[in-house]
């Protein structure tokens, strides 16, 4: 070994000891003829004292080292001076007197400090990856992150869950995002696809009766990239036969609960149990209240259903809505300018409304007053609960496009008036989801994904009125953020024939898409059902960070860029000929 002990192993107990030390400059001061250094690792700092009438040679040695050089240190364990102990350092009560020194490696000057926390331009970072994994904060969450997967693969291993690997070259899943291609050079133009999750093996591995199914999978999806979405990304994937919606939910849950207690012990969260369980909120209940399918619950401001007022309102756009809620923005948390108010009218257009009505009480300014009748504004008046000088915003339209904006505009006044306390973990299951979506051009797509059940009651509904059909299907959101999702599966092939033929599907299409699934499904298909996490977005949460980027050892940027590795790149002509690949040129 190249060291006796760690950068953070050494106490006032060792002193008197020789150790050798190895590690990084991280900070070398020099208090004219002794010099100091401050050696790091993974685990710590301690710090290393060039003393001339220790051992000169050594001394001269330290004289020409700079940050980030890379040092093996031979020395004796001193006791620091009374007074000069540094109690936020674990080592602070020692220090190491160099007799030796090897230099195992110097260092340009880093293009920015490894030991300030101060901002540093994200494309740098990225493309210095390998020197911002050792700040800090990188440290921190990596090892977070390892503590986390730790934590979930032992808990699954000790339910009985089956590790299973599934391949990464696989046939397209249709789950909604574009796909990575992989160009067979054997095949010529044909293609592999990148799992955009394991979803339809995982589904056959219960055909194979392997009964209880996990992964720590990567996926990789070809999407719009935001802060928690990445290219490539890691989902705990899971799958039960023989399991009921209750029994995939109860099986996530319990990881979540041991996984919050172990991993964020920091968090107040309990308080949001109910009977010791998540609570349950169904989809449309989600949207009523909220305004979304991913609420975040640490703060109230529910919406109030309007939607039978609206008529004889004397606004005409809410007369002519199918539906209208009101969001009560009560004056104690604090004051909206007009500006605010056209922000966040633009963040509502956003979202899809035309525009965001609204109403100040009490003064009885804004569109809705002047338009109103007395009676509705009596009505509004009533119904939210207004205080004088509080602010209603209301959402009009057919359902989803009332409740989303508002959603939308919710969750801004949640953080400009700082009611998501940072110290809490909110977590629900919304279940209950609708089967389908429409597309902009009215036609149906899954909405989780074409394997997922259609809920019993709802199932004679799927041809005649298909947007009605609820699904086994459900979703564990935290703080706003949807963590995960999963559904019950359809295992009659008969019933996966018909959901496709819904979507639009002719049968030879089906054949050529889902022609395994289907002739599997006909050898003895259990009931199943499962569920996936996204693993960066669960350490992003954990860590208190704001995008996945800084729970990824080496994530892409926002343009999809691997900038470290400057990926993607164009290849040589000859190995595209070998694979069979001509590049167009760009229009
Ligand atoms: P879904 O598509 O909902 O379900 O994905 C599950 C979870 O994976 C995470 N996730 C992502 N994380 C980072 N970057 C991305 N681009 C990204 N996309 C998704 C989210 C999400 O909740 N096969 C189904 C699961 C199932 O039915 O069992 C699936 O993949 O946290």
């Amino acid at each position: 070994m190249l060291r006796t002990h760690t950068c953070n192993d050494l106490r006032f107990t060792h002193s008197g000891e020789k150790v050798t030390l190895s590690g990084w400059v991280y900070h070398r001061r020099d208090h004219g003829g002794i010099i100091f250094i401050d050696l790091r690792d993974r685990y710590g700092l301690t710090q290393i004292v060039f003393d001339p009438e220790v051992n000169a040679k050594a001394h001269a040695k330290a004289e020409h080292i700079r940050s980030e050089w890379v040092l093996q240190i031979t020395g004796t364990v001193r006791p620091r001076g009374e007074g000069l102990e540094n109690l936020n350092l674990e080592t602070g009560k020692i220090e190491v007197f160099a007799e030796d020194i090897q230099i195992f490696n110097e260092s340009k000057t880093p293009p920015f400090e490894i030991d300030s926390e101060t901002d540093v331009r994200e494309d740098l970072r990225l493309e210095y990856r390998y020197l911002d994994l050792r700040r800090v904060k990188m440290q921190k969450n990596m090892k977070l992150r390892n503590d986390m997967v730790h934590l979930i693969r032992n808990f699954y291993h000790n339910a009985d869950f089956l590790e299973i690997e599934t391949p990464i070259m696989v046939k397209g899943t249709p789950e909604g995002s574009r796909e990575y291609l992989v160009p067979s050079r054997l095949h010529r133009g044909q293609f592999y696809v990148l799992p955009q999750s394991p979803q339809q093996l995982k589904q056959l591995c219960m055909v194979g009766g392997l009964d209880k199914y996990f992964q720590i999978a990567r996926c990789f999806r070809d999407e719009d990239l935001r802060g928690d979405r990445q290219p490539e990304f890691t989902q705990l994937d899971l799958e039960m036969s023989f399991g009921e919606q209750n029994d995939v939910m109860e099986v996530i849950e319990d990881m979540l609960h041991q996984l919050t207690e172990k991993c964020a012990p920091q968090k107040e969260w309990k308080k949001y149990l109910i009977n010791g369980r998540f609570p349950r909120i169904t989809w449309k209940e989600a949207l009523e209240k909220y305004g979304s399918d991913k609420p975040d619950l640490r703060f109230g401001m529910e919406f109030v259903n309007l939607s039978h007022d609206a008529k004889n309102s004397g606004f005409g756009i809410f007369e002519k809505a199918e539906h209208l809620f009101a969001l009560r923005v009560p004056k104690k948390y604090g004051e909206l300018s007009r500006k605010d108010i056209e922000d966040l009218t633009r963040l509502a257009q956003q979202h899809g409304a035309g525009g965001l009505a609204w109403l100040r009480t009490g003064e009885d300014s804004g569109p809705v007053a002047k338009n109103g009748t007395p009676e509705f504004l009596q009505v509004v008046r009533e119904k939210t609960g207004a205080q004088e000088g509080d602010i209603i915003f209301f959402g009009a339209g057919e359902f989803l496009k009332a409740v989303e904006p508002l959603g939308a505009v919710r969750s801004d006044i949640g953080k400009r008036f700082g009611l998501k306390n940072p110290n809490e973990f909110s977590f629900a299951w919304v279940v209950d989801f609708p089967l389908f979506e429409q597309k902009e051009d009215g036609t149906l797509q899954a909405a989780h994904h074409p394997f997922t059940r259609p809920n019993d009651e709802d199932i004679h509904l799927l041809e005649s009125d298909p947007m009605k059909v609820r699904a086994y299907a459900y979703d564990v959101v935290m703080n706003g953020v949807e963590l995960g999702g999963g559904s019950i599966r359809i295992h009659d092939s008969k019933l996966q024939e018909k959901m496709f033929a819904v979507l639009g599907l002719t049968p030879t299409e089906t054949e050529a898409k889902f022609g395994h699934i289907i002739k599997a499904f006909q050898y003895g298909c259990p009931p199943h059902g499962g569920c996936a996490l996204g693993i960066d977005r669960l350490v992003m949460l954990w860590a208190d960070e704001h995008t996945i980027r800084e729970v990824i050892a080496f994530p892409k940027d926002q343009n999809a860029r691997d900038l470290m590795l400057r990926s993607p790149a164009s290849m040589p002509e000859k190995e595209l000929r070998e694979q069979n690949i001509c590049v167009l040129e760009a229009e």
